[in-house]
């Protein structure tokens, strides 16, 4: 089906004239497309069909070292004023960036197809809805946004003549100008641009084919696009996954939670509680828009229709419902061949394969000592397929949140959890979200990378301009908002080891979110925040002594003071767009841990 959209096909003839594609294809999201697709990959040695009894209606794709993660350095976001990016984006003026992308798409599609993929980020005809509309010359950005997000006609019949959608072009930045034949995987390393126009809505990324570079519904349009757009209309894009926890009584709440990249979103998102009676379902693992609903409580929806999960590390053991839900219909890229014609990344299973061909093309075998698997390889599944997809995660009118968590991986200073005091102080302590790079010892606080919110390389806009809005929102007459905590599964021991065992486990913090939610359980107030009672966490039938305990959940006083100083120079960064409530947050936070270590001395 083509459209009677005008300013789409109006946009799709304008940019068909600047990438001169040999041809055009609608796309409409069929089990056909999906084939032809795949035969195209196939033929062209970019894909793998994956042993038809392991795994049917599979396929297995390896990219180029060069093109394998998103690249942040890369990464623009296009305001006419800097400011309005702010000191953690790339900018560059929208005009000379224009300039410069028209010379880098003009015939970048000569030789190649250029696809025409009307998407929709959450369910088709809700309020808290989006489409968006990507042109791309991969086939493989084709098959992964059957996944990711809702393609097809049903799309275009939703925008009909004048609706408005996001317009996202995308190419790997490869043409065939001499009709040869395309690489397996062609791209452009050396001219990579993922380009956002917050004010105008716009997304152009010319370069990579990998994951969020190329899959422009997700990252680029839910959240640096959404943000942007949530700002001006008083809403809120987050990188947060969505999940319904029902207690053993059958009440529910709805919980949000933001971590960094690789911090466990989607294994949070889906857990097998190990406490008996408590349930959690799954709405989504990455990415929450959340609106006010009319009795003033957010409601948040899931905009993706499948996950685009890292592979090495998940296993039956760690995260099941990942497994059971990439059995079929499902993508894996840069992962590891077995010998049966199925995949293997590192941790599927406890015991490795004596062989593999590794994600490179090379034999593979134990007792070497690179990964088979890049560490950033991904499976793409989709939603409905996971068996703990809760009956809502599709309700148009989203699902009201009880409750958002904050998360980073922390070595030291952040305790299991903590509950906010209020809304700004929730908020306070989303912009002081930092991760550990790498496993740093004990009492020597390591390399920090500070991410707010889990939205550093994610916000469409200057992030101090973002905490504002946070706030803001808070703000808002007659609003109910969540309660917040921060929570860390990651606190070590002197030994350098993980105290908190983590997965599964994560039950017991989320059973003491649900309790204060519903106002059953009792908290102590410290310096830096609401902190479970002794009894307030269930550590019974758990393999940790009292030392354990009490080193996941003591209030390092010393620590604390020295991240204030941390925070406050980052803070400085941000000029007069930080908000003057997070400099007082800082002050009381330190007047009171000061209060409280003089008495606890
Ligand atoms: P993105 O898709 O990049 O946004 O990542 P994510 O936040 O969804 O992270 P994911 O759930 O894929 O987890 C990333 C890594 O963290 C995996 O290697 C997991 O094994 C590990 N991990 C997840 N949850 C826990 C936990 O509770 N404890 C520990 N120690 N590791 C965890
Ligand atoms: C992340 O990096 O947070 C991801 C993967 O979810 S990507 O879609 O590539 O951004
Ligand atoms: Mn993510």
């Amino acid at each position: 089906m083509m459209t009677n959209n005008i300013k789409l096909q109006a946009w799709v003839d304008e940019k068909a004239e600047l990438c001169q594609p040999d041809n055009i294809v609608w796309c409409d999201g069929s089990d056909k497309e999906w084939d032809d697709m795949w035969d195209i990959m196939v033929k062209a040695g970019t894909a793998r069909k994956i042993n038809q009894e392991k795994r049917p209606n599979s396929y297995h794709v390896n990219s180029v070292p060069a093109d394998v993660a998103r690249v942040e350095d890369g990464t623009y976001i296009c305001s006419k004023e800097e400011k309005d990016a702010g000191p953690t984006n790339n900018w560059l003026d929208p005009t000379e960036m224009r300039v410069k992308m028209d010379g880098l798409f003009k015939g970048c599609m000569k030789g190649r197809t250029m696809y025409v993929i009307p998407f929709s980020m959450g369910p088709i005809g809700s309020g808290i809805a989006q489409i968006g509309v990507e042109l791309s010359d991969s086939p493989y950005v084709v098959t992964n946004m059957h996944i990711m997000a809702r393609v097809g006609n049903a799309v275009l019949e939703a925008l009909g003549k004048d609706r408005d959608f996001i317009p996202c072009l995308h190419s790997v930045g490869v043409p065939l100008a001499g009709g040869e034949t395309s690489e397996p995987w062609p791209c452009n390393p050396d001219n990579r641009y993922i380009v956002h126009y917050p004010e105008t809505r716009e997304i152009w990324s010319f370069g990579s084919g990998y994951g969020g570079n190329a899959l422009l519904g997700k990252k680029c349009l839910a959240l640096r696009i959404a943000s942007a757009m949530g700002r001006d209309e008083g809403w809120m894009a987050e990188h947060m996954l969505i999940l319904k926890l029902t207690n053993p009584e059958g009440a529910v709440k709805f919980v949000a939670g933001a971590f960094p990249s690789a911090c466990g979103k989607t294994n949070l998102a889906m857990l097998t509680p190990t406490i008996p009676g408590w349930k959690v379902e799954t709405i989504g693992d990455d990415i929450a828009w959340m609106k006010f609903g009319d009795d003033g409580q957010l409601y948040a929806i899931n905009p993706e229709a499948g996950f685009f999960g890292v592979a090495p590390g998940t296993g039956m053991k760690s995260n099941a419902n990942a497994m059971l839900s990439m059995q079929a219909n499902s993508i894996f890229t840069n992962v590891a061949e077995t010998d049966d014609g199925d995949v293997w990344w590192e941790d599927m299973t406890d015991e490795a394969p004596a062989h593999l061909i590794d994600w490179i093309g090379n034999d593979w075998s134990p007792d070497l000592d690179t990964p088979s698997s890049h560490p950033n390889a991904r499976f793409t599944a989709r939603a409905s397929q996971c068996p703990v997809m809760a009956s809502e995660w599709e309700d148009p009118k989203g699902v009201p949140i009880h409750a958002i968590l904050f998360g980073g991986r922390r070595a030291t200073v952040v305790p299991l959890a903590t509950e906010a005091l209020d809304w700004n102080h929730g908020t306070f302590l989303g912009t002081i979200i930092a991760s550990e790079m790498t496993a740093a010892a004990f009492g020597a606080i390591g390399q920090l990378r500070r991410d707010p919110m889990a939205m550093l390389p994610f916000c469409g806009y200057n992030m101090a301009d973002y905490w504002g809005h946070w706030l803001k929102m808070g703000q808002t007459e007659g609003a109910k908002m969540p309660k917040v905590y921060y929570v860390n599964w990651f606190r070590k021991n002197q030994a350098g080891k993980f105290i908190w065992p983590g997965f599964g486990e994560n039950s017991r913090v989320l059973k003491w979110v649900f309790e204060r939610c519903a106002g059953t359980a009792d908290a102590i107030e410290t310096a830096i925040g609401n902190m479970p009672t002794l009894d307030g966490i269930d550590f019974s039938g758990l393999d940790m002594s009292d030392e354990d305990i009490a080193n996941l959940m003591w209030v390092d006083h010393e620590g604390w003071l020295s991240e204030l100083e941390g925070i406050e120079e980052y803070y400085d960064t941000f000029g007069d767009h930080l908000p003057e409530e997070l400099r007082n947050q800082v002050k009381a936070l330190r007047v009171r841990l000061l209060a409280e270590q003089k008495a606890v001395a």
